[in-house]
């Protein structure tokens, strides 16, 4: 009884403030909460646990400022009125939880997000997953993720945008203001943080949480640019790495978070770890022990702690000992408070209970996710036009990917439901007369026995459709591989049915580039679907039908073997580049002099290239450029490129393309990349259509890094393309004075 009427008393109080407060600016009422608050409730903001019922008294105490990983409204609502109702301010927790690519509504993971070179479609996932998630009380997600990644062996090159700073930057912005939407005090508003800041997707050798070795210069020029474009574009929340850079881990790194991210970068969000990455520094070796771990990361300039629980022990006694200062705690839980001040927390901290399941799956979600998976899908291979499947009855749908539910939803994919998932096999039905011969019960399967009964199957069919790739928990965190090839008897089942001589269509689901080069021989066509969730099923056989065309391009270069990795189209320039003399490893004749082969960059076993470039991805049609010009050749760092040109459907489909315009700095006062990514766009054209497009890049757009750390565009001359894929088009030269 007294707890009530405590309570109630509180309430009134909550009540008074906030109705005071409403007219003051958010800034004001931060400070005025704050110098309400003891030190004990000031570390209580900055402590962020996973669970939440568990955590009942501490939140009463006002021991805990965030909660990750609870979706029952019921539950969340039940621990939200502790905070709000029992707790002495009534500060509201934040609830937070990793929705990466959808939250009910999965959509394709997000390297297959990047591949529709669409960031409308993609702002637009972002925004179902926040309508999905805030329904259930979740407010904030843990996305998107920015990291550049170019070695496929990591597995969480399925959770970011590939290899591309210029991709990154669209996508993650995309991200942002889907997730956020225009006012974020809108209910179905949901913080994002970008991350992980930064370097992560260097990891060496692709071993995810391993050491990276950056430069300032090629931070600046290459991992910031995302996280800068999403600090511009209002990201309210951003998560420090677990790795380290040229020896500092980035929970630790001062430089980081506060020269660059809040100086240089003016950001006035919030920084939390990852998950208990300020303890592992005791690990890295870069802190004695969780005390230590703690004065450093919040010295460093994070704000909030992800389960370290190092801040709620260790806090008020490095304040006392005048490790941390007062000032310090205080900014830190100033940006704690502006960000739940900036959602309406204090306002609308409850969420009406009935609300998550009636907007699950709305149709609307559903079809969102649907066209987001149809323009994420690439199209290979095709010999013969052998795609669409036309004029085709009865198909033999072979694999283990075909109807896998649960798996073709991807990693990081928690709170899809594998009931509402539509499989390939499911799809296919509707269309063809499909006898289902799955031979491979997963994908590290490699029991053959049932491989027979395929073949059998396949003299009543008039095609195969062989669904191959990998489980769900083959990528993600924690899910790096040395061996990019097909898991289990996948490559055998796909040569098998080649031998069948019936026309042979491969579908990849997958988390990541894989080494397909020997599977591609042993069939016509080939669709790559990286994880395309819940919708992927319709997708794939809106594609194989011919009801859609493929659109999709790599977000990532596709290597012939993982030894080739990291390798990335964007590459610095090397003094020894291709001279188009290429001599592979049965060309050098026995007992060869050291020097007679070239010395070129290249490998012996697998030459100069990739087996397919960034920006690949082939149609059910052909497009042709001509035309391109530029309407001057010298330009002043002012000026706009003005880029003419004409794009031609020359085949039998109306499709899209994805024009991509790609720019080379000859020489620079550093070495710079080969070609840079400077636009895209999506232009759809109907049958024997031309039509005449222009694009108006910046000059400014060239600047970079320099060799004295200055963003600048540097004189001289330029090469520019636009073409369909990273490798192809003529060059076109234009300078800049
Ligand atoms: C991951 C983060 C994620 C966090 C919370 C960590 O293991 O690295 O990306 O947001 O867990 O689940």
């Amino acid at each position: 009884m007294r707890i009530i009427k405590f309570a109630l008393t509180l309430m009134a109080v909550a009540v008074g403030s906030v109705a005071m407060a409403q007219t003051a600016n958010v800034d004001e009422r931060v400070e005025e909460l704050l110098s309400k608050m003891t030190l004990e409730e000031k570390i209580g903001q900055m402590n962020q646990l996973s669970g939440g019922y568990q955590f009942t008294d501490m939140i009463r105490e006002g021991k805990v400022g965030s909660i990750l990983n609870i979706v029952d409204p019921v539950e969340i609502n039940a621990v939200q009125r502790v905070a709000v109702e029992e707790s002495r301010l009534g500060i509201p927790l934040l609830v937070s939880r990793d929705v990466i690519h959808g939250f009910r509504t999965i959509f394709p993971i997000p390297i297959g997000m990047a591949a529709t070179f669409d960031p409308a479609i993609v702002e637009q996932g972002a925004r179902v997953s926040a309508i999905e998630a805030t329904a259930s009380g979740v407010r904030w997600t843990f996305s998107p993720m920015l990291d550049i990644a170019r070695d496929p062996r990591w597995g969480r090159v399925a959770e970011g945008s590939g290899e591309d700073p210029y991709l990154d930057v669209q996508m993650g912005v995309a991200m942002v203001k889907g997730y956020q939407g225009e006012d974020f005090t809108d209910p179905t508003s949901m913080a994002a943080c970008i991350k992980h800041f930064v370097g992560y997707g260097a990891a060496e050798g692709g071993r995810d949480y391993n050491t990276t070795m950056i430069s300032e210069r090629a931070l600046r020029n290459t991992y910031f640019p995302a996280f800068k474009a999403c600090v511009d574009a209002g990201a309210l929340t951003l998560m420090t790495s677990f790795n380290d850079v040229d020896g500092i881990p980035s929970t630790g790194n001062d430089w980081l978070l506060q020269d660059i991210l809040r100086e240089e970068w003016g950001f006035d969000g919030m920084v939390v770890t990852d998950w208990n990455s300020s303890g592992e520094m005791i690990a890295h070796g870069f802190a004695e022990d969780l005390k230590d771990a703690t004065a450093i990361s919040i010295n460093a300039g994070v704000d909030m702690d992800m389960m370290s629980w190092g801040y709620i022990q260790y806090v008020k006694q490095l304040v006392e000992e005048g490790r941390i200062s007062m000032e310090t705690i205080d900014n830190a839980v100033r940006n704690i408070l502006r960000l739940k001040f900036r959602l309406g927390l204090f306002e609308n901290p409850y969420v009406d209970e009935t609300l998550a399941r009636k907007v699950a799956y709305a149709p609307e979600h559903l079809a969102a996710a649907k066209q987001c998976a149809v323009e994420s899908i690439i199209l290979i291979q095709n010999n013969n036009n052998v795609l669409p499947l036309k004029g085709v009855e009865t198909i033999l749908v072979t694999g283990p990917m075909a109807d896998a539910p649960y798996d073709q939803l991807g990693t990081w994919a928690f709170d899809g439901e594998e009931q509402h998932t539509v499989t390939p096999l499911t799809a296919l039905r509707k269309d063809y007369n499909v006898i289902y011969e799955p031979v491979l019960a997963y994908s590290r399967d490699d029991n053959t026995a049932n491989i027979k009964a395929a073949k059998k199957a396949a003299k009543k069919a008039d095609a195969i459709v062989v669904c191959v790739g990998e489980e769900a928990i083959l990528s993600g965190e924690a899910h790096s591989l040395s061996n990019l090839n097909l898991q289990g008897a996948q490559s055998e089942l796909i040569a098998a049915m080649k031998a069948t001589g019936k026309p042979v269509v491969v579908v990849v689901i997958a988390g990541r580039p894989l080494t397909i080069e020997r599977d591609l021989a042993e069939c016509d066509a080939m669709l790559y679907a990286f994880h395309p969730g819940t919708m992927g099923g319709e997708a794939i056989a809106d594609l194989i039908t011919g009801r859609e065309v493929p659109s999709g391009k790599l977000p990532m270069t596709f290597l012939r073997d993982a030894g080739q990795a990291p390798f990335y189209y964007n590459h610095p320039m090397t003094g020894r580049p291709n001279n188009g003399t290429e001599t592979l490893l049965n060309d050098i004749p026995l007992k060869a002099g050291q020097t007679s082969l070239g010395c070129t960059s290249y490998y012996l076993d697998t030459g100069y290239g990739p087996l397919f470039p960034f920006g690949y991805g082939l149609s059910y049609t052909t497009f042709e450029y001509s035309n391109i010009t530029l309407d001057k050749s010298v330009l002043n760092k002012s000026d706009y490129i003005h880029i003419d040109f004409d794009l031609t459907n020359t085949g039998d489909y109306e499709a899209t393309e994805v024009v991509q315009i790609y720019v080379r700095d000859l020489v620079g006062s550093v070495v710079r990349p080969v070609k840079e990514l400077k636009g895209f766009m999506r232009v759809t054209l109907k049958p024997g259509e031309t039509k005449h497009l222009m694009y108006d890049l910046p000059v400014s757009d060239l600047a970079f890094w320099n060799r004295d750390m200055e963003y600048v565009v540097e004189p001289g001359e330029f090469q520019l393309w636009v073409a369909g894929d990273s490798a192809s088009g003529e060059a076109i030269t234009f300078e800049v004075r």
